[in-house]
């Protein structure tokens, strides 16, 4: 039996104005098969990841973007509120909730919930990214 392996392909998707501070772009990209891929930027850098949720396959990507919601507490462990965190972005899926953090597409509460990361870069202007 012989397994081809085909050489990942680097695809010019956007400019890089199209994916501002806090924003996302999803675009599909196809090379041997379609996917669709989710791109984002948090504090300067940019992620790619294909919009499909752990759960059950959604649009994860597309989204609100919210800042972490953490709950803060007193020394006895009671409830002082809860407070957004915006030090942390998140995407969350529009079907049932899961939010994963757009800097490591994990869920922060589902143990093994991810998104399928891409590599992406950007080059004078331009936003790339490897299928
Ligand atoms: S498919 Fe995304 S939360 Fe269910």
């Amino acid at each position: 039996m012989t397994t081809t392996t085909k050489a990942p392909s680097v695809v010019d998707v956007a400019a890089s104005e199209d994916v501002p501070e806090r924003g996302r772009l999803v675009v599909e990209i196809t090379t041997t098969r379609p996917v669709t891929v989710g791109i984002f930027r948090f504090a300067g850098r940019l992620y790619a990841w294909e919009n499909v949720c752990a759960h059950q396959g959604g649009p994860a990507c597309q989204g609100r973007i919210v800042s972490r919601v953490r709950e803060r507490l007193d020394p006895e462990q009671r409830s002082l509120g809860l407070t957004f965190d915006d030090g942390t972005m998140h995407v969350v899926c529009p079907w049932h909730g899961y939010e994963y953090d757009v800097t490591t597409g994990r869920h922060p509460g589902v143990p093994g919930a991810s998104l399928r990361p891409f590599p992406v870069d950007e080059e004078e202007g331009r936003i790339r990214v490897t299928v």
